[in-house]
């Protein structure tokens, strides 16, 4: 018995890899061996069939719409290689089911019936985060034809399935219409800690993007990928050690950044670190740029939200207006 399932497996493999060894949308031959090596182990963890998990693992994109003419025409070609493979016709079904419930209810929202048709879904949904879930967002976007990033076009909160498929989107949107949401959508405990690490590799890569992106920009405020949440908090530290402490502490906090008036990027007199009383002359220098209170508070918060990228703030100050009241700032930036 066991001989003759993996004799099945062996030539199910062979067979999807058939099928999909031309693919370049990110549904290749080794993205089924990946999503199945990981059924297979989250088949243990979470002890399930891990026979029923492998063969539903290595199929479930045979079928998928993309790559075939229409949901039926995928389904009948899953099922006609179950025929001829000869599968128990009770597995046939509980594959079958599974590889339906991926293709057709993956919209509902609804978990599959059985743990293993969850386990494969959790393994397929592991498989688009992470680095590779990365690489495979930005393959499948050059196979669509659509541009990396775009300032221009802003994530969709909400959308109809087609609106999904064929509107103009780009590959980073992707990461706040769906990648980022995975996380807390995995059926079970198991796959729930592996999605942990992988999820928190999209929020760094989605980082470091938004601040290449807005790296000698103007306007990277308003082009910044993070206007979604990457940024979540900003602190302004006064001075040094403060500074350090702060950053230390919100190390691996990519959605908390430090702005410090120590950092030589900003405007006005560069404090000296011999003299300890230059920082207090910076912080005095700067507050003497407002002529009232009311215009010095309002600058602080200004400087906050500026701060979300602070290289650029020489630019920036010059840009944003005091409270609403109209009143242009009158800071005079070094060298801009
Ligand atoms: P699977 O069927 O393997 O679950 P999909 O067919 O949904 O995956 O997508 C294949 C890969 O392409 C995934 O990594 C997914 O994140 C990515 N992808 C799907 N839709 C888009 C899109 N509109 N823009 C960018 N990447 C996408
Ligand atoms: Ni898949």
């Amino acid at each position: 018995m066991r001989d003759r399932m993996e004799e099945i497996l062996e030539q199910t493999g062979n067979f999807v890899k058939k099928e999909l060894e031309q693919d370049s949308s990110g549904h290749d031959w080794w993205h089924i061996v990946r999503v199945t090596r990981t059924a297979k182990m989250l088949a243990m963890l979470e002890n399930a069939d891990e026979y029923i998990c492998e063969m539903s693992a290595l199929l479930h994109d045979v079928a998928d719409e993309k790559l075939n003419e229409s949901k039926e025409a995928g389904m009948d070609k899953v099922k006609s290689w179950l025929l001829l493979s000869g599968v128990d016709s009770k597995d046939q079904d509980q594959i079958l089911g599974i590889i339906a419930e991926m293709s057709f209810g993956s919209g509902s929202g609804k978990p599959p019936v059985t743990l293993e048709g969850r386990i494969v879904q959790d393994a397929d949904r592991l498989d688009a985060i992470g680095a590779i879930g990365i690489a495979r967002t930005f393959a499948y976007s050059g196979w669509k034809g659509q541009l990396m990033y775009d300032p221009a076009l802003k994530p969709r909160d909400q959308f109809t399935k087609e609106e999904y498929r064929n509107e103009r989107s780009t590959a980073v949107n992707h990461f706040y219409e769906k990648l980022l949401k995975l996380k807390s959508r995995m059926n079970t405990e198991a796959a729930q800690v592996f999605a942990e690490g992988r999820h928190e590799e999209l929020k760094r890569f989605l980082w470091a993007f938004d601040r290449e992106w807005g790296f000698a920009n103007e306007s990277s405020f308003e082009e910044s990928v993070g206007q979604r949440g990457v940024v979540s908090r900003i602190h302004v530290a006064f001075d040094a050690s403060s500074s350090g402490s702060l950053k230390l502490m919100l190390r691996g906090k990519p959605d908390e950044r430090v702005v410090s008036l120590e950092d030589n990027l900003m405007i006005g007199p560069l404090p000296d670190k011999q003299d300890a009383g230059s920082t207090a002359m910076r912080w005095n220098w700067f507050l003497g740029q407002m002529e009232t209170s009311e215009e010095r508070d309002d600058f602080k918060e200004m400087l906050m939200r500026a701060a979300i990228d602070w290289r650029t703030l020489p630019c920036q100050l010059a840009k944003y207006q005091l409270g609403g009241v109209g009143k242009r700032i009158r800071v005079r930036a070094n060298g801009a």
